[in-house]
């Protein structure tokens, strides 16, 4: 099972960046933490960061039949971006959106994300960890659906 983790703009500055915020943990520790987290779970992941919306949106595209799924921090992309919920919507693969920090309890812009709507889920407010619970949640899902899957092709036999 292969989950691509992208992140948006400015997380390469996670470390130093508002660290009352967003924490300590830099995007290396966070990547060196969901590499850890996905062999336990006998996962592979890829780890992708940019600050520039077509890459991601690129990245995004290129999923589709490479991975399981997608864990997804869009960063600012996430209040402003059609393009990268198209993208999601376009893939058609499970995505789960991570924000290190509660977007809910923050200033108004950050409360709308035009990316939730097309993902499977939300984990917001929990720092890094919050990958590590996403990651969990698809491992679920996707695990899930492959026993779904089997469980019908063997009722169909
Ligand atoms: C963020 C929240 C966004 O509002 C912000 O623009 C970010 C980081 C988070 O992880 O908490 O860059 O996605």
């Amino acid at each position: 099972m292969k989950i691509l983790v992208i992140n948006g703009p400015n997380l390469t500055l996670l470390g130093r960046r508002e660290p009352t915020v967003y924490g300590r943990a830099t995007l290396a520790d966070i990547e060196a933490m969901l590499r850890l987290e996905a062999s336990r779970l006998g996962m592979e992941i890829e780890f992708y960061q940019s600050d520039i919306e077509g890459e991601l949106v690129r990245r995004i595209g290129e999923a589709a039949g490479a991975a399981d799924g997608i864990v997804l921090n869009p960063a600012a992309y996430t209040h402003t971006s059609i393009a990268l919920r198209d993208a999601i919507a376009a893939v058609g693969l499970p995505c789960v959106e991570v924000h290190l920090s509660n977007t809910a309890a923050r200033e108004p812009f950050r409360r709308r994300s035009l990316t939730a709507p097309v993902c499977v889920g939300v984990i917001a407010g929990f720092g890094a960890d919050g990958y590590r619970l996403a990651l969990l949640a698809l491992a679920q899902r996707l695990g899930a659906n492959a026993k779904e899957k089997s469980a019908r092709k063997g009722a169909k036999r």
